[in-house]
């Protein structure tokens, strides 16, 4: 195999810190081309020491001369601003790019390397969630390969056959199960939810990640955009995807097929592994995540979603069946909200109230544009303040 050029989108993160983990045990394989992040310049600049990036982007600083020629000493040229995210993602030098920014901010840059052809490992659920045809549609033109990194849908993945793209239906399946660990809060006490701090939230039992994607969990919004996500990706429709709480996020999700046969992936919870599977992929390399012992994990446990407990499921499915910015909506709505939480401006069961609040005012258009996706976005953002200023939940 010929050495993948690599541009890390959201290198600073929790899952690109992971993939230069990965990457780093195989100089010969992968050579970093740019990294990036929003704003965090010094573990940017740790990495272009170790990683040697031809480019780094930073979003949101100003330009800084003394900050160009610190990246500089290290061999890296500095760049500053959105734009230069769809550049590094979209350079001809490039093959591979792991899509890694957190939210829609993750969007345009994704599009940018479907347009071109890169071979994209998507962490970013949010760019499939806000415009799954618009994505879709960019990676069929330009015969992009888009590879599952979540590891709900690197499991499905991995657990579909090859041929899956011909159709579900027609591969035999009879549902894909998306498992879900429930997240902390689980089995506490309905009335117990408005009490429930940032710090509580942000404290996942099975998986370390950045902040708002713990957040995410609790609520489990998380599995509500995997969900969306999975229809994207499976070409699958809500009726062909059940939710299935797993506590212990062992099994991270599972294919049923007509036989009666149920395919699934295990592992340890570390995002490592579906990262090097997509890097590596058809091959296997090893990501550093010992093998799992399952005589030490002693069982499994599985229950099906209360939908009174976890309504943004229930949303999920609604959402997918009225298509168009619907989608859009529900994340733009969420971002807002998962930020106004962990700003103490709403309570932790408000979250849920306030998307359906705004999905519920807006009305819903088809995505034939990034600019009509990104209208949707906007305005969502702006009614979601205001639902929220207004105490309208
Ligand atoms: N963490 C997980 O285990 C996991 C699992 C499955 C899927 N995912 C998905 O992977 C994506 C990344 O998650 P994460 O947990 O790694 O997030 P994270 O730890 O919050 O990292 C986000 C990365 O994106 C950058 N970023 C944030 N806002 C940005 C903006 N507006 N413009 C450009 N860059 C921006 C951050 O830079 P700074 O460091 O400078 O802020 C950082 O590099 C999300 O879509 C998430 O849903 C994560």
């Amino acid at each position: 195999m010929t050495q993948q050029h690599i541009t890390i989108l959201g290198s600073t993160g929790s899952i690109g810190c992971s993939t230069l983990q990965v990457i780093a045990m195989y100089p010969e394989k992968y050579r970093v081309y740019a990294l990036t992040a929003f704003s965090n310049s010094e573990l940017l600049l740790e990495q272009c020491k170790e990683f040697k990036p031809a480019y780094a982007v930073l979003v949101n600083v100003d330009v800084n001369e003394e900050l160009i020629q610190r990246f500089k000493d290290q061999q890296t040229q500095l760049l500053f601003g959105i734009d230069a995210l769809e550049e590094v993602a979209a350079n001809h030098s490039v093959d591979t790019v792991m899509a890694a920014i957190v939210g829609i901010a993750g969007l345009k840059p994704t599009l940018a390397a479907a347009s071109r052809g890169k071979r994209i490992l998507l962490a970013n659920k949010e760019s499939l969630v806000v415009s799954g045809q618009l994505l879709i549609d960019a990676v069929k033109l330009s015969q992009a390969i888009l590879l599952p990194v979540d590891s709900e849908h690197n499991a499905i993945f991995q657990s579909l056959p090859i041929n899956h793209q011909r159709g579900l239906t027609e591969s035999g399946v009879e549902k894909i199960i998306l498992t879900a660990s429930g997240g902390p809060f689980l089995h506490n006490q309905l009335n117990e939810l408005a009490d429930i701090t940032p710090e509580q939230a942000c404290k996942h039992p099975n998986w370390s990640m950045g902040k708002k994607i713990s957040v995410d969990s609790a609520t489990m919004m998380n599995k509500a955009l995997e969900l969306i996500e999975a229809c994207w990706l499976f070409n699958a429709s809500p009726s062909q995807i059940e939710v299935l709480i797993h506590p212990q996020s062992i099994i991270h999700s599972m294919v049923a097929y007509r036989d009666g046969s149920v395919i699934a992936q295990l592992g340890c919870p570390d995002m490592r592994t579906p990262i090097a599977h997509a890097l590596a992929y058809p091959d296997r390399i090893k990501s550093g995540v010992p093998t799992l012992d399952l005589a030490k994990v002693g069982s499994l446990q599985f229950e099906a979603v209360n939908l009174d407990r976890f309504p943004v499921i229930r949303l999920a499915y609604e959402v997918v069946k009225t298509g168009g910015t619907a989608s859009t909506i529900l994340n733009a709505a969420n971002e807002v909200a998962v930020e106004s939480f962990l700003n103490r401006r709403i309570r932790f069961n408000q979250i849920t109230d306030v998307i359906e609040a705004v999905l519920n005012q807006m009305t819903i258009n088809s995505v034939d544009s990034l600019d009509v996706v990104l209208a949707a976005d906007q305005q969502a953002r702006v009614l979601t303040y205001t639902v929220i200023e207004k105490n309208e939940v």
